[in-house]
């Protein structure tokens, strides 16, 4: 089992006047990977020291530990009564590189630079971590902050475009040396289809783009060209899951693959989950078996956002003011919204969703509303007045939080506004259906 994770790697811009020991040599520049020329025979500091003292004596050593790959910077020696300390070359180059402090504390367990000698050692790729070698590879004195996402078994690259030529190699080396990664894709950084899924090319490795991760104890599988997931919203799918009591109601109107529906259920709400994705919809249904979900409390669709709402939404509300459908004492409905780009426009459609307006009384329950939106900089009262004009109702009194999700770009803040869902909304009188909805006065019935 693989477990989304986020890795940011920023390439910093090599310096080329530190020239260090502990890099490959001979190899800027290369663009089809050749293993054995990252082969360098290196001299490394050592202390050899006495085993039995070695808990003493690694305090003081710490700092300077030789790091390489397959690698143990502390060794049996030959004469097996020591233990040999390996020191990073490009730190410490004769005894006194040791700190004053350190140098006392070595003093104190009898050792000295007696102990202190110079070893000939062969590092080969193996030892070479990866940020090492794209050092060594990739174009000296530029800027080459790149940023990579791992997701399941597959890595995805957002290349800039000067090193699009060594796309191949750096694909390559992610295999090799991140364990859990069998496929490495470059895509574009914008997702703007309907389906917010994107098409990718793969640059090294199998090409098997169908992951299992886990996010808030449950396994989600989904063929990730196909689908929306973004491992960077797993704390996100985590603080709504704490608001939701068992009880409690979620209709998800854009739920993707199940990242909230799923462990909803398994917190014993009872959940409606809707995607407009034929394949979210597919692979939602999977990671319900998957997860073994208690089937009565879960219930997909595969509709458009607009109708879920107008129908399904409506009709539940209905039911229960009807007693056809029961709800504990306290508990809430919830409604999540993650399609940030537009999930905003979709608001409009619970103003005056119920006409019937002898049912307001016997709605006796609370309903929250998480509605994501994208916005600028500082971005809270956007989102507010983005939320607003939208539901074409001033329920600034309603709204319980403005929270900042992340940011997604330099002036793009990804926003979720809490709202609870009145009566005033729900109930309001359409004066006319062509009125456009932005105009609209929310009317309570008197
Ligand atoms: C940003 S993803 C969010 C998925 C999931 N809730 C999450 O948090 O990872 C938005 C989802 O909305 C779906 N979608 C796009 N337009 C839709 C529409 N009009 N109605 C319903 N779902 C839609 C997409 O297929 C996608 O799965
Ligand atoms: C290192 O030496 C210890 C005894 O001092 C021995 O138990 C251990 O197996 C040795 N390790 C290796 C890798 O040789
Ligand atoms: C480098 O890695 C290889 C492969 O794991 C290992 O056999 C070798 O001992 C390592 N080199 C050094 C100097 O430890
Ligand atoms: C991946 O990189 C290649 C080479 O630049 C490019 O042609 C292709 O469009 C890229 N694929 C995506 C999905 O961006
Ligand atoms: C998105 O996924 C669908 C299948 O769900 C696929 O047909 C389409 O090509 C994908 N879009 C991109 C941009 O890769
Ligand atoms: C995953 O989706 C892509 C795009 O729709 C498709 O080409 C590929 O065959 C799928 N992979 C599997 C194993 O279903
Ligand atoms: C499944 O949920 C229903 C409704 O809450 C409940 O009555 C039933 O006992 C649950 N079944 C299991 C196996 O937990």
């Amino acid at each position: 089992m693989t477990f989304a994770h986020t890795l940011l790697v920023v390439f910093y811009r090599t310096m080329s006047t530190a020239s260090t020991i502990l890099t490959p040599l001979g190899v800027r520049g290369m663009k089809i990977l050749e293993r054995e020329k990252f082969i360098r025979k290196i001299q490394t500091p050592v202390l050899k020291v006495p085993a039995e003292k070695l808990s003493k004596i690694t305090p003081n050593c710490k700092d300077y530990f030789l790091k390489l790959e397959n690698f143990k910077p502390v060794q049996n020696d030959s004469d097996n009564k020591l233990k040999c300390i390996f020191f990073n070359p490009d730190k410490i180059s004769m005894y006194t590189d040791i700190s004053e402090n350190h140098r006392q504390g070595l003093l104190h367990v009898g050792v000295t630079e007696n102990n202190f000698e110079l070893k000939d050692i062969q590092l080969s790729y193996e030892n070479w971590s990866y940020g090492t070698i794209f050092k060594a590879v990739l174009p000296e004195n530029e800027d080459i902050v790149s940023g990579f996402t791992q997701v399941g078994h597959i890595i995805h690259l957002n290349l800039k475009d000067h090193l699009l030529e060594y796309r191949t190699l750096i694909g390559q080396v992610l295999v090799d040396k991140i364990k859990s990664c069998r496929t490495v894709v470059n895509k574009s950084s914008i997702i703007d289809n309907t389906y917010r899924n994107f098409s990718m090319e793969v640059i090294a490795g199998e090409e098997d783009f169908i992951v299992t991760v886990k996010e808030n104890q449950c396994n989600f599988m989904f063929n990730f060209s196909e689908v929306y997931w973004n491992s960077r919203l797993g704390q996100e799918h985590e603080r709504i899951l704490s608001f939701l009591k068992p009880g409690d109601v979620l209709f998800d109107v854009f739920c993707g693959v199940g990242p909230f529906a799923i462990p909803a259920v398994k917190k014993k709400c009872k959940v409606f989950a809707n995607d407009l994705n034929p394949d979210s919809f597919k692979w939602l249904n999977h990671n319900a078996n998957l997860n073994k979900l208690n089937m009565s409390l879960f219930k997909s669709y595969n509709l458009d956002g607009k109708d879920f709402i107008l129908n399904n939404f409506k009709e539940y509300i209905t039911d229960y003011c009807l007693g056809k459908e029961k709800l504990e004492k306290g508990a809430k409905l919830h409604i999540t919204m993650n399609l940030p780009a537009i999930a905003v426009e979709f608001l409009k459609y619970f103003n005056g969703l119920i006409e019937d307006q002898s049912l307001d009384e016997k709605l006796d329950f609370e309903i929250i509303v998480y509605v994501y939106c994208f916005a600028p900089g500082d971005a809270v009262l956007a989102a507010k007045t983005m939320v607003i004009e939208n539901i074409g109702c001033d329920i600034s009194d309603d709204i319980i939080d403005i929270y900042d999700v992340r940011n997604v770009s330099p002036k793009k803040e990804m926003i979720r506004v809490t709202f609870r869902l009145s009566k005033k909304v729900l109930f309001s009188v359409r004066n006319s259906d062509s009125e456009p909805p932005k105009k609209k006065l929310c009317l309570e019935n008197e």
